[in-house]
């Protein structure tokens, strides 16, 4: 099988990330600890080359979700597969996410973490695929916004394989 297409390279990924880490870093000054939550699995490329070029303090998270399905068509409800291990009542708190697509987990997670008493909740996400809104969702710092095309790479994949491609290849048009 040949190698997916390149929709961004990276390059452009690398100069991406490095300024938003740049934004992050100047929006979170002098805020104290900010609480990255990274959702699993998509996120954990882009959250590590994310958290590392951030200049403030901050504690890593994970959270896990999961879609309901029927057959290959999503429902929109969202399910809880793992949670964070520290409280973040009171604390700042970032969700990293892969992509957005409908939005409904990003909907799901910021309800869920909003009703946990934390100082603010804000997303991250490297890609989001506008057209396919379904809720929408406030994005407060976004890589790049893509087209429809089921996309693989740097931590996304395709039922498990290419999630380890160095760039974001897209596969072919969705639906
Ligand atoms: P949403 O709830 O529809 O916004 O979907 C979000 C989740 O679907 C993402 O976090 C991904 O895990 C997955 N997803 C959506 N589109 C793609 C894609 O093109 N490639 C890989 N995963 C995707
Ligand atoms: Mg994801």
């Amino acid at each position: 099988m040949s190698n997916p297409k390149t929709l961004i390279s990276e390059a452009e990924i690398k100069t991406r990330v490095d300024e938003l880490a740049a934004q992050i870093s100047l929006d979170y000054a002098d805020k104290g600890e900010l609480v990255l939550v990274g959702v699993l699995k998509g996120s954990f490329i882009f959250l590590a080359d994310l958290s590392r070029r951030l200049s403030i303090p901050r504690h890593i998270e994970f959270i896990a979700v999961s879609s309901y399905e029927h057959g290959s068509v999503r429902s929109g409800a969202v399910r809880l597969v793992m949670d964070v291990r520290r409280s973040i009542e009171g604390k700042h708190v970032l969700v990293v996410e892969d992509i957005v697509d409908t939005g409904h987990t990003l909907h799901y997670l910021i309800d869920m973490l909003r009703s946990r008493g934390p100082a603010s909740v804000r997303t991250c996400t490297l890609l989001h695929k506008e057209h396919r809104t379904e809720v929408d969702v406030e994005i407060d710092y976004l890589g790049f916004t893509i087209g429809d095309e089921w996309v693989v790479g740097y931590g996304l994949d395709y039922d498990e394989k290419d999630r380890t491609l160095p760039y974001i290849g897209a596969i072919e048009p969705q639906d």
